[in-house]
């Protein structure tokens, strides 16, 4: 909770053109819908820094279409600042969790780093989301039924 009263997620990937900004998308409009985009900060980074100031990837941004959301976030950067300023960074897969964990200063900084599965629901059982960048639509379209999934679960298991 920040002092606007605010609860803020970061949703961080590898890169931040495929699965984290669809993440952002997907639970900025889940909540908009909700009538609680207003209680929210969302936001998302990359572990990388390649694509910063990069909109998603086309085909992300073609599957958000035909999903019926607008993934048009620009790429940044994780950084150390954000352990302090956001309520929850939700990584997508093992290998974010471990390098998140490397970056972390600190044991109660790591209390706020939660992994994607911990919220599936429908996908109970999955592991990860996993990344799209090298797979073909389909790869693309679980990504994003994936990250629907666990974005209704935050919005319930959160109570906004
Ligand atoms: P993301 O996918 O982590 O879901 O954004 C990737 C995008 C780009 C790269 C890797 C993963 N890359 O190596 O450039």
């Amino acid at each position: 909770m920040d002092i606007f009263n605010k609860t803020s997620l970061l949703f961080v990937c590898l890169g931040n053109i495929c699965r984290s900004p669809a993440a952002e998308g997907i639970l900025k409009s889940m909540a908009k819908e909700k009538g609680i985009d207003n209680n929210l900060f969302i936001d998302s980074a990359g572990i990388g820094g390649w694509h910063v100031g990069q909109l998603p990837d086309r085909r992300m941004r073609e599957c958000g279409y035909k999903n019926g959301y607008d993934f048009s976030s620009k790429a940044r950067q994780f950084n150390k600042m954000d352990f302090e300023r956001f309520d929850y960074i939700i990584v997508m897969d093992e290998d974010n969790y471990r390098d998140i964990k490397m970056k972390c200063p600190n044991g109660e900084y790591m209390k706020k780093v939660h992994r994607i599965n911990e919220y599936f629901t429908k996908y109970k059982g999955e592991m990860s989301v996993p990344d799209p960048y090298y797979g073909d639509m389909a790869d693309f379209q679980f990504a994003v039924e994936l990250l629907e999934d666990a974005c209704q679960t935050l919005l319930t298991k959160l109570s906004l």
